[in-house]
């Protein structure tokens, strides 16, 4: 190791760039899925957009979830998945006690509350319980919660991992309890337009730049999707922002800016993980029933619904079978 400190030490700033970038790459091909998404939160937590739609949730998504969580009080057992600071916020404003953020993050369970505190929130952490646990194998007693929520918990947990992941949240779920979760799911109005012509669309509309930034990524991380793996390499939605040809410095300006968003997920190989409505509802079909879905009115997307799930109880298991 000092030898090779020394060797690097002798290396051009430039050439000590390349060789980082190098292994970036080597560590993104060698590790599994949950270790560069865990290192991808550590590195970038909640920082900004907390009030940017769909990127969080919405003043209505809020009232939704706040809707079903009080249902029948806000004496319930209640685990949040992730450290979603508004869904925190919601938790701690409503009067829940000692409810668990479970987090494999800790950098991020911390961030989250200084994101909040930006926005002039403080938040009592002594009422919650922090967790620094994988969601698919949280050390919780079995059947001991009434509710588990999250926001796009399922953009987080690969495809072939998703089964596993709703029959442990089930397992956490009291009989008849709820998990309330904001969904995202793949639109595919844009399936045959050009990457070009999205861009186009985009780049001559009349919305702000930061929604223009969140429209054109969704846009194209849904038109760019890997239908076997059901994911979006960042990379190649980078490839696509920066191969468009604009005389318009602004415009390139804007684009590089939408790359940039990206670029931190691109290095350390991180895709997302892009899902059509049946896919996610046959693995979800497992375990629960569809109680309600309802869609926040306040930003323009309709492929955002909040699920309110119920746990399946043994008899409407048997049906199934
Ligand atoms: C709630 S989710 C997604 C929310 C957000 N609106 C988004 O899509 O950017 C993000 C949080 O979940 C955590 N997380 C992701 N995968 C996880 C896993 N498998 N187990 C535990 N925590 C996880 C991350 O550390 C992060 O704090």
């Amino acid at each position: 190791m000092h030898l090779m400190h020394s060797i690097l030490k002798l290396f051009s700033n430039r050439d000590l760039l390349y060789v980082r970038r190098l292994i970036t790459n080597i560590l993104a091909n060698k590790l599994p899925y949950r270790e560069q998404s865990k290192l991808f939160w550590d590195d970038n937590g909640y920082t900004r957009n907390l009030r940017i739609s769909p990127a969080n949730p919405s003043e209505d998504d809020l009232n939704i979830y706040k809707k079903y969580l009080t249902d029948g009080g806000n004496n319930k057992k209640v685990l949040l998945l992730g450290s979603t600071p508004l869904l925190r916020h919601l938790l701690s404003e409503l009067g829940f006690q000692n409810y668990v953020v479970a987090d494999f993050s800790f950098a991020t369970i911390e961030n989250s509350l200084w994101a909040l505190n930006k926005l002039g929130i403080d938040l009592n952490p002594e009422n919650e319980i922090w967790l620094k646990s994988d969601w698919l194998y949280m050390p919780l007693e079995p059947q001991s919660y009434d509710c588990v929520i999250g926001d796009m918990v399922f953009t987080q947990i690969e495809p072939s991992k998703q089964p596993l992941f709703v029959k442990k949240i089930s397992s956490l779920l009291k009989q008849n309890g709820n998990f309330i979760v904001r969904m995202c799911m793949c639109n595919t109005d844009f399936d045959d337009v050009d990457p070009k012509k999205i861009i186009e669309g985009i780049l001559f509309s009349e919305t702000s730049a930061v929604e223009q930034r969140f429209a054109l990524l969704y846009r194209l991380r849904d038109r760019l999707r890997d239908n076997k793996t059901q994911t979006t390499s960042p990379s190649t939605i980078i490839n696509e922002l920066l191969k468009y040809q604009t005389p318009d410095e602004k415009k390139g300006d804007f684009l590089r800016s939408v790359a940039k968003m990206i670029s931190k997920r691109a290095e350390v190989g991180l895709p997302f993980i892009t899902q059509l409505k049946d896919e996610l509802d046959e693995i979800i079909s497992k375990e629960f029933l569809l109680e309600a879905s309802a869609t926040a009115s306040d930003y323009a997307y309709d492929n955002f619904p909040i699920y309110i799930l119920r746990k399946k109880n043994i008899v409407s298991r048997l049906v199934i079978l």
